[in-house]
């Protein structure tokens, strides 16, 4: 099989610069989740017609895989369709697909390649308003042909049953039937739709086949119609997370922009997003507002709400948040506690480690049982380059302490709060930088001057 997804056209009712298929849904370009249905189906060639937006379209996409065929100046589907041939498999069947049309399931799908065996076969749907589309006409129950909506009669437009683009055709067959297309009608176009007449002209079996959800055939014209797809979207997701037993405080209250893997007991409050792969062992819970993109999580860890965390990994019955933010390449073992207004970047934290409140940790090594204060800053960029501290098992560190990288604290170490630490400290001792306290009794506050 050949699939050819025709991607070419400009989306005037986007109102927007972006070429059409590069609108994201589910956090990707639509055409990106036309090529991963399309993949599915294992066909011989995929090849995809681009057009409008030029070369940002494949640079977007960037699968040298692909048969990217150029379409300019864009004369309709049918014309569309005749500059993909030279790169089809003449002895397969070509199975047609839209950029813009991104909900569609592969099972659908290869139940109209079934159909098509010894003709082809065209995707269709009963709508109760079908204006816009084109419309399928029958005759005796077989269809005859596809007439556009801007051509049709009045008896014609009042059918319900609609074209939805997608068909499955006899590659073989093609060649004849695209060359003879002619663009005599209301949009001057070459449509491919009218080479349903002339299959059945040349008794080619025609048949038709329904979608299982009215969501699948949907394509994206305006801004509007993306956001209906991306509920659309996001509620099924939704739906396959319930049935595999994962508790949704509000499933209309979930986004998933990638993939989410969820253990058993797995609880999620009310609008958090995923993004890319995150992974949630059995028993995580995560609260309210928080943002999660490339994240794994391990069994029994509670991220409280609104935190931002990304490209981590973190532990068994860790605490998290509220207000945590992690930035790329934290880890943390099992029993540590990150708390509110705690940013952590390229850190590893030992078992046990905890830090509560106010803290920047950046290009840090923490071992095991240590308490970080809150307000403790590593300085760990000098203006032009990054350094690490170290801070070794039974670390204590006292409130509003400045370690200035590269440093170490040694094993069993105290820092004193307020400390500024410019060189190592030593393990087991206690470590202060600070002017003793001192009082003067002769003080006085001055007074405003009359
Ligand atoms: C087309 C069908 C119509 C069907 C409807 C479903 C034709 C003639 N009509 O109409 O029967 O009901 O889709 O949505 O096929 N494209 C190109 N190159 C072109 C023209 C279009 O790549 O020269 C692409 C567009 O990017 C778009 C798709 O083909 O993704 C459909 O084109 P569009 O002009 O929107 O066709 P419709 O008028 O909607
Ligand atoms: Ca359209």
């Amino acid at each position: 099989m050949n699939v050819v997804i025709l991607a070419a056209g400009q989306g005037k009712r986007m109102h927007s610069d972006l070429p059409k298929v590069l609108h994201r849904l589910a956090g990707r370009p639509l055409l990106a989740h036309v090529l991963d249905c399309a993949r599915a189906l294992g066909p011989a060639r995929i090849a995809v017609v681009y057009g409008y937006g030029g070369e940002a379209v494949r640079e977007a996409i960037g699968d040298a895989t692909l048969a990217w065929v150029k379409q300019e100046p864009q004369l309709g589907t049918g014309h569309a369709l005749q500059q993909a041939l030279p790169a089809l498999a003449q002895s397969a069947h070509t199975l047609v697909l839209y950029g813009d049309v991104p909900l569609t399931r592969a099972e659908t799908l290869r139940e109209l390649i079934g159909a098509a065996a010894d003709g082809m076969a065209l995707l269709t749907v009963a709508l109760d308003d079908p204006s816009g589309y084109g419309r399928i006409v029958r005759e005796g129950g077989a269809v005859k042909r596809i007439v556009e909506e801007k051509d049709a009669s009045p008896a014609e437009r009042a059918i319900r049953e609609v074209n939805t683009g997608i068909m499955a055709l006899p590659t073989k067959r093609l060649a004849g039937w695209l060359s003879s297309l002619r663009n005599d009608n209301a949009q001057r176009e070459y449509y491919l739709t009218d080479i349903v007449a002339l299959a059945v002209k040349e008794g080619v079996p025609v048949r038709a086949v329904q979608p299982g959800a009215p969501w699948e055939t949907l394509g994206v014209n305006s801004k509007g119609q993306l956001a209906e797809l991306e509920r659309a979207h996001q509620r099924l997701v939704a739906g396959r997370l319930l049935e595999a037993g994962v508790s949704l405080a509000d499933p209309a209250r979930i986004d998933v922009r990638g993939r989410l893997e969820c253990g058993r007991d797995v609880a999620i409050d009310v609008n958090c997003v995923f993004e890319g792969d995150v992974a949630l062992g059995d028993r995580v819970s995560v609260g309210a507002h928080c943002v999660l993109r490339n994240v794994r999580i391990d069994a029994d860890t509670r991220i409280e709400p609104f935190c931002h965390l990304e490209e981590s990994s973190i532990g068994q019955r860790c605490r998290v948040g509220p207000y945590a933010r992690f930035r790329p390449g934290v880890r943390l073992a099992e029993d540590v506690h990150i708390g509110n207004f705690v940013e952590v970047k390229a850190s590893e934290i030992g078992a046990g480690s905890k830090a509560n409140h106010l803290s920047y940790i950046g290009d840090t090594t923490i071992g095991r049982k240590v308490n970080v204060g809150a307000g403790t800053i590593t300085c760990n960029y000098d203006g032009a380059n990054k350094h690490r501290t170290v801070i070794e098992d039974d670390v204590f560190i006292g409130s509003d302490t400045q370690l200035v990288a590269p440093v170490r604290v040694g094993r069993g170490a105290t820092l004193g709060a307020g400390t500024t630490l410019t060189e190592d400290a030593p393990p087991g001792r206690l470590t202060i930088s600070r002017v003793r306290q001192f009082s003067i009794a002769a003080w006085r506050r001055p007074e405003k001057k009359k």
